[in-house]
């Protein structure tokens, strides 16, 4: 991506007059326009949540009463200004290392899990998506045990010939499914959110 792209994206100059840490902001801003998945009086967990743009959206939401906990492989700078904000600094894929970390908190399950996780891309939208489908089967892993019943999770998945493995586990553990593109992703990039509402147990 050149410099001269960045600053010609909207999204991201929009981000940083608004205080944003990322335009990623816009994409869970749109999600929560449609789905109002993140209320007032939840504890959300936020997967791949460096620089922090969407713990910026959901704690503006959450009230004081209720935690944030961001956890990223990359450091994310904890000066959020909010007291509710919990980050760790981990892999997905360390489901034992989260599980201890999560259980320190004593928030028990959440109501709430969101990702905006992405592999390092190789440029092969083949090896590329799988990485995404991976990524997010860790994630299913862990909300299967911190998500409450009836809660929801949001994924973003690379969208490719891998899918089907994932939508398939999800709908075994959610309701319903629901795949959505905000305008804020990029027009060529095969990104899409999916919305899983109603963890069946
Ligand atoms: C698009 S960024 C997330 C932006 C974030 N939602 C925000 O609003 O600021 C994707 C993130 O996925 C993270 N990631 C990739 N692989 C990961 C892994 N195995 N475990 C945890 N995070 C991972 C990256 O470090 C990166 O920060």
């Amino acid at each position: 991506m050149t410099k001269q792209f960045i600053v010609q994206d909207p999204y991201f100059e929009k981000a940083k007059k608004l205080g944003y840490r990322a335009r990623s902001a816009f994409k869970l801003l749109e999600i929560q326009e449609k789905y109002s998945v993140i209320q007032p009086k939840m504890n959300v967990l936020d997967v791949a949540a460096a620089p922090g743009s969407f713990l910026q959206v959901i704690s503006k939401i959450i009230d004081l009463d209720h935690k944030a906990v961001g956890i990223d492989i990359t450091k994310i700078d904890p000066n959020f200004g909010r007291p509710n904000i919990y980050l760790l600094q981990e892999s997905i894929f360390e489901y034992e290392k989260i599980r201890i970390y999560l259980d320190s908190l004593s928030i028990g399950q959440f109501d709430l899990i969101t990702s905006d996780i992405a592999p390092s891309t190789t440029g092969m939208s083949g090896v590329d998506q799988y990485r995404s489908v991976e990524l997010n089967l860790a994630i299913l892993d862990v909300a299967k045990v911190f998500l409450k019943k009836w809660g929801n999770l949001v994924l973003k998945v690379f969208v490719g010939e891998d899918v089907n493995d994932l939508m398939w586990a999800l709908k075994e553990n959610f309701i319903k499914v629901n795949r959505f593109k905000p305008k804020a992703c990029r027009e060529r990039s095969f990104e899409e959110y999916f919305i899983c509402m109603g963890k069946k147990d």
